[in-house]
């Protein structure tokens, strides 16, 4: 698989900043990584570069999926799909902790290293610890021929193109639906039915346009931003397919704005943080319109007995939540892709109302190629 990176990718095209332009960007970069993969036929996807025959693939006992800072994030959330349309036990890792606790390396595991750059120091040495041990790698890697993607033993590009700010957006969306598709195919290979594979490939669909849909919400999102931008620390919660996009919610606006921000699972507030909640600590609050609604709303209820306010991404209004910025619904194994969006808005605007330099914030470099 190759990519052309054309010259004027690089050009900002009419935006302030490589960010904002990176995060419009999202609806086609979706398709891209989507294109000349969806085989409607078997109601699967066509990843060629995995070199993983059906057989192999049904012999895999668990996954590992390795990166660092926002594509650890994105492998939390592709091990859940992993799970739940594979049906194999899956989890993500940071990159730097696997290599330095001399990890069994499993013959039947599935080793996934996740990077933009495919140049971080971390992954690029568990990558090849891994296959020092006789692990089996694949990358999942946005940078065409890097160091990681040469390293591994197949894997599948994610398609972003060109991304130039330091704080990653349209990777990180579209390394989640490279997961998506890797969760797939493998389902389609194990017990997936055929319905199932129709349900989530109509969900795969439905994806750019209701980013765009998102994207045209950006003025309230901005308005929030403005309100919230006083804050001094902020706390952003959510359960299960929620919590990984809280813990990216918060690095997003840790880096670009300088707030400090906490993600907590929304079932461990009340195991230490709910002693930090009071009215100048606001809550961003994930409430996806799932089977863990109630469950959510219940948290926001005791987040809102200690006055804190709070912020939900959901699919409709939550009379808990002083706001809400209401996103569409797709299929409940998808959402996370879509609840992602606005709070990389939510982070973009805070940073421009607090006048930080979002391309390039402080103490940060794009790829991380030292120790
Ligand atoms: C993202 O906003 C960060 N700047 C950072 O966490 C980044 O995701 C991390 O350094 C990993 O980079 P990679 O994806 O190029 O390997």
């Amino acid at each position: 698989e190759t990519v052309e990176w054309e010259a004027a990718s690089y050009d900002m095209g009419g935006h302030d900043t490589y960010m904002h332009k990176e995060i419009s960007e999202q609806p086609d970069a979706v398709d891209r990584v989507l294109r000349g993969r969806i085989d409607d036929r078997f109601n699967t996807v066509h990843l060629g570069g995995l070199n993983l025959d059906p057989r192999e693939a049904r012999g895999i006992r668990r996954v590992k999926i390795l990166g660092c800072g926002t594509s650890y994030h994105a492998g939390l959330i592709g091990a859940g799909l992993i799970e739940s349309l594979a049906r194999i036990p899956a989890d993500a890792e940071p990159a730097s902790e696997f290599r330095y606790r001399n990890p069994v390396v499993d013959p039947d595991t599935l080793y996934i290293a996740v990077s933009q750059s495919g140049e971080t120091y971390d992954v690029l040495a568990a990558v090849q610890e891994l296959k020092r041990k006789g692990g089996r790698v694949l990358g999942v890697v946005n940078v065409v021929g890097s160091a990681i993607a040469r390293e591994a033993d197949g894997g599948t590009y994610v398609h972003a193109g060109p991304e130039v700010c330091v704080v990653s957006t349209k990777c990180f969306t579209n390394t989640v639906v490279a997961f998506a598709l890797i969760a797939l195919h493998l389902g389609r290979i194990r017990d997936l039915s055929v319905a199932e594979g129709r349900r989530i490939i109509e969900g795969l669909r439905k994806l750019p346009g209701q980013i765009s849909e998102i994207l045209e919400t950006e003025g309230e999102i901005k308005k929030l931003a403005e309100q919230y931008a006083d804050a001094k620390s902020m706390m952003f919660i959510g359960r299960v397919r929620g919590y990984p996009v809280a813990l990216e919610a918060s690095l997003k606006l840790k880096e670009i704005s300088y707030i400090h921000a906490e993600a907590y699972p929304a079932s461990e507030l009340k195991h230490g943080p709910l002693a930090l909640i009071e009215p100048a600590l606001p809550t961003v609050a994930i409430v996806p319109d799932d089977e863990l609604l109630e469950k959510n709303r219940a948290a926001m209820e005791e987040i809102k007995a200690r006055s804190g306010r709070i912020l939900a991404v959901a699919h409709r209004e939550q009379e808990k939540a002083d706001h809400t910025i209401v996103v569409p619904k797709n299929e409940d194994e998808l959402d996370p892709i879509l609840m992602g969006i606005p709070l990389q808005l939510l982070a973009y605007h805070t940073a421009l109302a607090l006048g930080r330099d979002i391309d390039k914030p402080r103490n940060l470099a794009k790829s991380v190629t030292v120790e």
